[in-house]
């Protein structure tokens, strides 16, 4: 809605502006700006020779070219310069405090929704001044959630907006409803700009049909990727795979959200999952191995699982996760925690349907229960599988970091004895 609001702006805009931009560039020539990083005024003292490494210029070459002005007569002729109004004060402010300033005002959202009302659209629509600057900081551009409607507004829409944010790293979101058809030009104009994706998300439904796009200008050109989401509904496998193919080429992915109503433990064995730190995996139906799937996830430190069942064999060997600090995990899926060794384990989480969650975690324990008995000695040693016998509380020598996991187990126990269970069986692989 923003989006279609905002298109429907911008032509008039920029028609409007395009008169006043050459005699604001005019001036600005002629004001030859070189502004130096947050110096302060002293008119006697002289800088120190480094202040002229800092000096920030403005580049009217560049900045012209960035508005597209530059392609007809060379602006070496000057139009005449009407006599300046009095400036307000704002207008005062050197473009380099200006930017930071801008910098700002930019939502703090990971993929904004582009609105007419919020910076930088509205930065760009304040004067000509402050649209030349707001169009020459790339920085200003970098995050973008796009709600894929209209072909022709939103690709449009799209190019401009990637176009303006320069060689920038990208945080990029996109919401398609394929409806069963072909979206290419949209993907592909994302994908020209793959070697700047840092962080990711595709939001992908209604494609439950043959292959019905490629992500090929992106494969193996995307060193800088280092977070994906993937949202799917409706999605057939042979439509997932194009996402897991690129995302195998990606040497830099530490960060994997997968968000899928079909579940598929295949699908999920072909994510690169060695490397990664984080993995949040949440699924309506079907049911999912999830050892078979942590066995490659060995660097793994955050996890969340909230769906679907989970289908492990009694008798597995316990698995061993010893970079694994933080688990989020759903209240019906905590058997899984039986079969996992986990030495690092700093912070358990348990959600149920309704919301609510336990949460459980080192400082809030040694500061608000000082007075429980220690961790046992053995639990302090090393790694016990997590499907052990429930340890006795007993005195120990062996000193802890601050944490006793079994005496919380115990205290949440006393509030709530169905999620204290689980909690405790949790708080056993905590090892
Ligand atoms: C701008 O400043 C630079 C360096 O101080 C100088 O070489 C150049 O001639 C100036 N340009 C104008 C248009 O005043
Ligand atoms: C200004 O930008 C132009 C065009 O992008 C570039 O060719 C030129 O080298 C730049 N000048 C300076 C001083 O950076
Ligand atoms: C991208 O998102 C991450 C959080 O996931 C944030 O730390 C970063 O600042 C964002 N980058 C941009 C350019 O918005
Ligand atoms: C893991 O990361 C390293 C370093 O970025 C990279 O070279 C390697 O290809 C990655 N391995 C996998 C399996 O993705
Ligand atoms: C834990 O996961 C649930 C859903 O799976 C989510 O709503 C909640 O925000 C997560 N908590 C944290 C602290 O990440």
């Amino acid at each position: 809605m923003g989006l279609l609001a905002t298109l429907s702006f911008l032509p008039s805009v920029l028609h409007l502006e395009i008169s006043n931009t050459r005699r604001t560039l005019a001036s600005l020539e002629s004001a030859n700006y070189s502004v130096r990083a947050s110096r302060p005024h002293h008119a006697q003292t002289p800088p120190p020779s480094s202040y002229a490494e800092q000096a920030f210029d403005i580049n009217i070459t560049e900045l012209v070219r960035r508005i597209g002005l530059d392609d007809d007569e060379p602006l070496t002729e000057q139009p005449q310069v009407p006599p300046a109004p009095q400036p307000s004060p704002v207008s005062t402010l050197p473009p380099e405090v200006l930017s930071h300033i801008f910098a700002c005002c930019i939502p703090q959202e990971q993929f904004p929704v582009p609105c007419s009302t919020e910076a930088p659209l509205l930065l760009s629509h304040v004067s000509g001044y402050w649209r030349d600057l707001t169009l020459a900081l790339p920085h200003l551009w970098t995050a973008l959630h796009i709600n894929y409607k209209d072909p022709a507004s939103d690709i449009a829409f799209a190019s401009l907006w990637l176009s303006r944010s320069g060689n920038q790293l990208l945080n990029l979101s996109i919401a398609i409803d394929f409806n069963e058809r072909p979206q290419q030009g949209i993907i592909d104009v994302l994908c020209r700009h793959a070697p700047r994706w840092k962080h990711v998300r595709f939001d992908f439904r209604h494609l439950f049909c043959e292959p019905m796009y490629s992500l090929d200008l992106a494969q193996n050109n995307i060193p800088n990727l280092k977070a994906f989401e993937f949202h799917a509904r409706d999605v057939s496998n042979t439509n997932v795979w194009p996402v897991t193919h690129l995302l195998s080429s990606a040497p830099q992915l530490r960060e994997i959200t997968w968000v899928d109503d079909l579940a598929d433990t295949d699908t999920l064995l072909e994510l690169p999952l060695y490397n990664l730190t984080h993995l949040s995996l949440a699924m309506d139906h079907g049911s999912l191995d999830y050892l078979e799937v942590l066995e490659q996830c060995e660097n793994l430190e955050h996890i969340r699982i909230s769906r679907p069942f989970s289908h492990t064999p009694a008798g597995r060997e316990p698995l061993v996760l010893p970079k694994l600090k933080s688990v989020n995990i759903s209240y019906d899926l905590t058997n899984v925690l039986d079969h996992l060794v986990l030495p690092g384990l700093r912070e358990v989480m348990i959600s149920s349907d309704g919301d609510k969650q336990i949460q459980v975690q080192p400082h809030s324990y040694s500061q608000s229960l000082p007075h429980l008995p220690p961790l046992p000695h053995a639990y302090a040693e090393g790694p016990v599988p997590a499907s052990a016998s429930t340890p006795s509380i007993a005195p120990s020598e062996a000193p802890v970091d601050g944490w006793d996991p079994t005496g919380h187990a115990r205290t949440l126990l006393a509030q709530d004895e169905c999620l204290a269970s689980l909690v405790g069986r949790a708080l056993r692989a905590a090892g």
